[in-house]
Order: C-alpha cells, then structure tokens, then sequence
C-alpha cells in the first residue's frame, strides 16, 4: 500500500545506481516509482533494497519514518507524474539521457527536481534542446547510495534560488549531504580526484611497479583511511606541522616539478593491459561473488561510518544531525501517559552489531539498554544540563535476559518500567521488543550519586517528585515476568517481591 501522506519520488533507470537511490528515498519514508526498460530491473532493485533494509536504518540511533512503497512502471509518464524528485540513472550516453528527459519533462511537473546521476556530463550539455532548461540539475551520487552521504549538485543559470534550497533540504531530509559545484566542469569534482588516483594506478600496473592487491592495499592500510575522516587539505595542514601551510606548500614546488606523477600522460588500454589487470584481479578478489563483496563492503561501511559517527566527526556528524532531525525534539514526561512502561528506544539494530551467528551480539543489548536508561533518566529530569551540574545516577547492577534472536536490519523498541524509587536507589525493568515478539529485558539498580564526592547521595526534591510519579503510576502495572530472576534460575513473582 502507498504510504499516505509520504513524499514522492521518481527513478528512471534502476541499475546499480538507480536501485540506490529507490532504495535511500524509500527507506526515509518516500513512496518511490521506478521505471526501466529492462523487465528484470524489479528483482534487481529488490536485491538493492533488501541489502539496504539490513545496512542503512542501523547508521542512525534513531528509528526511520515508515518505509514507503516502491512500485514499477512500465510506461515512464505514469512513473513520474506528480513526483516532487526525479532521478535519472540510464546509461551514461547523452543522446539517450536528451531522449529520456523530453518523455520525462513532457509528463512531469515544472516544479518537479529532474537530477541526472551523470558522473561526467555537465548541466549544460544535459539541458541541450530540452524544454525547460532549468529543471534539470546534476545530482551525482556515489555507490552505494544508500550509505555514502555525498550527492554532487552541479546547477545551471536557469536552476533559479527556490529550486536550488529545494534541492539542498530535500537531499538533508533523505540524510545526504548535497555539495554545491561553484561552476560547472566535466567530471565534476570527486570524480576528477579519483580519475587522477586511477590513472596513476594505471600506469603502476603497466609499468609492473605494483600489482592490484599491492595498490588496493597502499590506499586502504594508508590513505585511505585518513582521507575517510579529514580529506586532503586537511591532512596536509597537519603533515605541515607547527611550520604551517603557507611554509610548507612554498616547499612543495619542486616535487610538483619532479617526476611524480604521470597524469599528463594516459596508458593505452591495450589487450595485454586489460588482461594484467583483469587477471591481477581475479587472483585478489575472484574467489567471492560480488554479492559477498557488497555485503562485505556495506558492513565495512557503516562501521567506519559509525565510527565517525562516535566522535561527532565528518560524515558521522551528518548522521547525528539527522538523528537530531528524525528524533525530534524529546517529548517532556508531562506530556506522557503513565499509565503503562514509558517508550525510551526505536532503533534499527546496525549490522556492525551482528555476530558470527549473524544476531545481535550480547553487549550490543547492554548499549540499546543503556541508551533506553539515559532516555527514562532523562525523561525524569536527570539529563546532560542536570548531570552537567554535578548529579547524577550510576548502575550498580544488570541482568539482561535473551529471550529471542534479534538480526542486524531488525527493528527494535524498548519500554521501561519503574520498579522502585526509593531514596538513592531507583530499580528499572527494560523490555525489548521486535514488532510484538519480546526479544530480551534488562534489569537496572541505579544509585543516584555526588559527581564531586563520587558517593551516594538523595537525589533533589524535584527529581525525587518525579520519579515518584512514575513509580506511583507504575505501581498498578503488574510485576513484569522475569523481574528479581536470577541467572539461570527464574522467579516467581511471589519471589520477586519477598526479593525487594
Ligand atoms: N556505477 C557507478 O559507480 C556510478 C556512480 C555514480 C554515478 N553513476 C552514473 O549513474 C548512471 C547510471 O549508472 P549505473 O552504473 O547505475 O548503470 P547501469 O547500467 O547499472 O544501470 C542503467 C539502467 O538504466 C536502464 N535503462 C537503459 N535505458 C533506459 C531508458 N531509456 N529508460 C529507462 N531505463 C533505461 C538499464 O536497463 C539499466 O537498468 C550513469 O549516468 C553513471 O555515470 C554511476
């Protein structure tokens, strides 16, 4: 069923790039219609969305808006009809890019975004001979979409102010980071980078400097990983030390006059180098399927990307701008009824959080549990500000129960109940669930504690009111099943309360 009330957007061409796009749009809850040439671009785009499903949601802390529905269409008009973004990802031949732009502006709306993934073309040669100039704009993405946050937007003079801060909020809302091109050039700017990094790679191949594997490894045991975090300019500040940039760039002249790089020169692509190559390949990689190496590469992904994500830092900080975003501003305790366990968590369970049994691995649950305390102690009035002013609660002791498995992709939601709150102690009882199948608890004993004394001590009257409050309220909620069990040996309730 098409998600009422949902945003739509329009694919036209869904192969590697196009299914990424479908698949980012749908996951952040637009309603997304494809439409290709090819008959067997359905299961293609499922098999794109199914790797989505398990990859994406986990990069936020954050549950996603409701999926919304991909549905095909064989006639592009009806595709993309009343689409607010239209995405094309044909081929890159600008003949057929020209040919598929008049069947889309002759059925669209003016108001609708036309982007072409074009890695290479410019606006300008896009936009020949087409009706309204303006409409269509360079939205170069990079695979796979659906976890790389960088959309190269390359806009012409006709693009106009309105449509430009369309562009810029509507990628924000699918969690993309949109980079403006001052002007246009060919290949735009990323591309262009990593042309020169191939070309050379090209030539060390050739000359037998270095294998594949040897090249692949220079970038990703080095480089590469520095460049994940702070990029070129960046780095060269640092490398320039204390003597700074200015200094050291007025060194750097003689090395760029120095036989370094071969980039004003192209290797031919003759048959024997294609076959070095090629053959150089199948011995570093051949021995997976690409579905493994997409798997793996997407799971590669959203580690980093967490990592980043961790220290506030780059792509990372993107995410949790979007977490701030999609979660919201935190729903006071006064505005919630009391009358049942509190909502303190939604969130996808991230795939580097799986296991080698491919479940959620044990310390995982501690953390989703964890933030679902910060989330209740929060909701009480212990949150940064109040522990930022020398209070707060510590856990003095935990007993998580697995009940179910739970896999990377899951959706997740944790409620919490007060069991007690009594002087310095507050006892709280976390369930996990998995839509309605009950997944795993969490049992806390909190201590509410003196940052300056690092001791116990009573918590304010406001704060004491509060989780009064809620224990008043939870009182007449039943004994959760599994409340005061010990490992391995569960009690009854009658022993949970002589346990209190
Ligand atoms: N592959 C990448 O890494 C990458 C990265 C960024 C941008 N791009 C750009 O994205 C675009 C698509 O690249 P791709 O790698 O996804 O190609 P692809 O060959 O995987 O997919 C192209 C799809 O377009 C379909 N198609 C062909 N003619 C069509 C038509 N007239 N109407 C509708 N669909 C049609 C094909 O059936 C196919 O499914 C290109 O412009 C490319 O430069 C590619």
């Amino acid at each position: 069923m098409v998600a009422s009330g949902a945003r739509t957007a329009a694919v036209v061409g869904a192969g590697v790039i196009g299914g990424g796009w479908a698949a980012r749009f749908a996951l952040m809850g637009w309603n997304v219609r494809v439409h290709d040439t090819d008959k067997d671009a359905q299961p293609r785009v499922e098999a794109v969305m199914a790797r989505a499903r398990a990859a994406m949601p986990g990069l936020w802390d954050v549950a996603l808006p409701e999926e919304g529905e991909v549905s095909f269409h064989e006639d592009l008009a009806e595709a993309v009809t009343g689409a607010e973004w239209i995405q094309e990802s044909v081929p890159e031949r600008l003949e057929l890019k020209h040919e598929v732009y008049a069947a889309i502006q002759a059925a669209c709306t003016e108001a609708a975004i036309i982007g072409s993934s074009t890695s290479g073309f410019r606006p300008s040669e896009l936009a020949e001979g087409a009706a309204r100039p303006g409409q269509i704009v360079v939205a170069h993405p990079f695979d796979p979409v659906y976890l790389l946050p960088l959309v190269e937007i390359v806009t012409g003079p006709g693009t106009g102010d309105a449509r430009i801060e369309r562009i810029r909020t509507t990628l924000r809302d699918i969690g993309s980071h949109p980079l403006f091109l001052r002007r246009e050039i060919d290949a735009h700017v990323a591309d262009r980078l990593l042309e020169a990094v191939w070309r050379e790679a090209l030539w060390l191949v050739s000359d037998g400097v270095a294998e594949t594997a040897e090249i692949d490894d220079a970038i990703r045991y080095g480089f590469g990983l520095r460049w994940a975090q702070m990029g070129l300019f960046e780095s060269f500040r640092i490398a320039s030390g204390e003597t700074g940039v200015r200094q050291a760039l007025s060194q750097a002249g003689a090395v760029l006059k120095g036989p370094w790089s071969k980039l004003t020169d192209v290797p031919e692509l003759t048959e024997e180098l294609i076959e070095t190559i090629a053959a150089q390949s199948d011995s570093q990689s051949g021995r997976r399927a690409i579905a493994e190496l997409e798997r793996i590469r997407d799971a590669n992904l959203v580690a980093i990307l967490r990592g980043l994500k961790a220290r506030d830092w780059g792509a990372g900080r993107l995410l949790n701008a979007t977490d701030r975003r999609i979660g919201g501003a935190p729903q006071g305790l006064d505005a919630m009824s009391l009358t049942g366990p509190l909502p303190t968590g939604a969130r996808a369970v991230p795939l580097d959080w799986a296991d080698r049994n491919g479940h959620m691995t044990e310390h995982r649950y501690l953390q989703a549990f964890g933030d679902a305390t910060d989330r209740f102690l929060a909701l009480v009035g212990c949150d940064d500000e109040y522990i930022a002013c020398g209070q707060s609660f510590f856990t003095a002791e935990t007993h998580i129960r697995h009940l179910a498995e739970v896999r990377a992709g899951g959706q997740i939601t944790i409620d919490t109940q007060l069991l007690l709150a009594e002087g310095r102690r507050a006892r709280i009882f976390h369930r996990m669930w998995e839509s309605s199948r009950l997944v795993a608890t969490a049992e806390h004993m909190l201590v509410h504690v003196d940052l300056e004394s690092r001791r116990a001590a009573a918590p304010p009257a406001d704060l004491q009111e509060r989780l009064g409050r809620v224990a008043k309220a939870h009182a007449h909620l039943p004994a959760p099943e599994g409340a005061g069990a010990a490992v391995g040996r569960p009690i009854s309730r009658k022993g949970a309360e002589e346990a209190e």
